[in-house]
């Protein structure tokens, strides 16, 4: 009769997860964000690649590097796919300095983009996946078994938390910010409405442009993500097709030992 308990303990278990608070409910306002490259089949979604690559550009890059990118990248099929021509004529917007002679010069598909470091800013390749957008119920972030880590949904939230306040410390000038852990943060509300005009005409408003350079640097921290999520699928066909094969060879090797009683 052990049966039974094990049951309620795997019902209140079961029920127990499903009523967690929402990661909204946790420390900071961070809003879980139904991106397309999330769950087993997601992939990124090219165009607004494309749309956050120009808001990173237009916007961000004036104090953060993305060091980790080279420009080919660009061009590579699950990213922002653009066309050689497109990524050439991207490429030919940015200088870099030369590793051998130290001097500028016009950069090319197999530099990265330039690091900047001026602004005090972090370097942002990796930051989708450095940073946690969940961490409840009550810091064991088990709703990231759920949500995600939810590291795009902290740099939308980042973008789009700013509360208006800011105050001098230090010599330093701190903006309100209820995404930032300590509630205020260094960098200036980057973001207005329509800094950017998009070309596709999506709308370009604060949001929508968090949600677009969220989901660039989320395929910055993980260029490979949709190659990983189509060989782990191969890998779940190949070990299911595997275990038939094994219940039915088993089947058969012990048949005539089972006739016999
Ligand atoms: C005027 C310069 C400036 C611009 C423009 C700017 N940032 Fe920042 N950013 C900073 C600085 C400075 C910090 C460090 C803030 C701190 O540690 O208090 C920072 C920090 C960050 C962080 C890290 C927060 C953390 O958890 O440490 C993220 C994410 C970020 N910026 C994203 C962006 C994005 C995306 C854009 C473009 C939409 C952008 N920034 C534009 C100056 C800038």
């Amino acid at each position: 009769m052990i049966r039974k308990p094990l049951l309620t303990l795997l019902a209140a278990a079961g029920l127990a997860l499903a009523a967690l608070p929402g990661a909204a409910a946790e420390g900071g306002h961070i809003e879980d964000i139904d991106f397309s490259f999330e769950g087993p089949f997601g992939s990124f979604d090219q165009h607004q690649l494309q749309r956050g690559l120009q808001v990173y550009q237009e916007v961000c890059s004036a104090c953060h590097g993305i060091r980790q990118v080279y420009f080919r990248n660009l061009g590579d099929p699950g990213g922002p796919q653009m066309s050689e021509e497109q990524v050439r004529a991207f490429t030919a917007l940015y200088e870099v300095e030369d590793k051998e002679t130290g001097d500028t010069r016009p950069a090319t598909l197999s530099d990265h983009f330039p690091p900047n470091t001026g602004a005090g800013a972090p370097d942002l390749s990796l930051m989708a996946k450095s940073r946690a957008g969940f961490h409840g119920p009550a810091g064991t972030g088990i709703n990231q078994l759920i949500n995600g880590i939810g590291g795009p949904e902290y740099i939308h939230a980042i973008l789009t938390g700013y509360t208006g306040e800011e105050k001098e410390e230090a010599g330093a000038t701190f903006y309100e910010n209820h995404a930032f852990p300590s509630g205020w943060i260094k960098m200036p509300p980057p973001l207005m409405d329509d800094a950017v005009t998009y070309i596709d005409g999506h709308p370009a408003d604060v949001d929508h442009m968090a949600e677009d350079v969220a989901a660039f640097l989320m395929w910055t921290a993980e260029p490979k993500m949709m190659a990983r999520k189509e060989a782990g699928m191969t890998a779940v066909i190949f070990l299911g097709a595997f275990a038939v094969l094994l219940y039915l060879t088993n089947k058969k090797i012990w048949a005539r030992v089972k006739r016999k009683h």
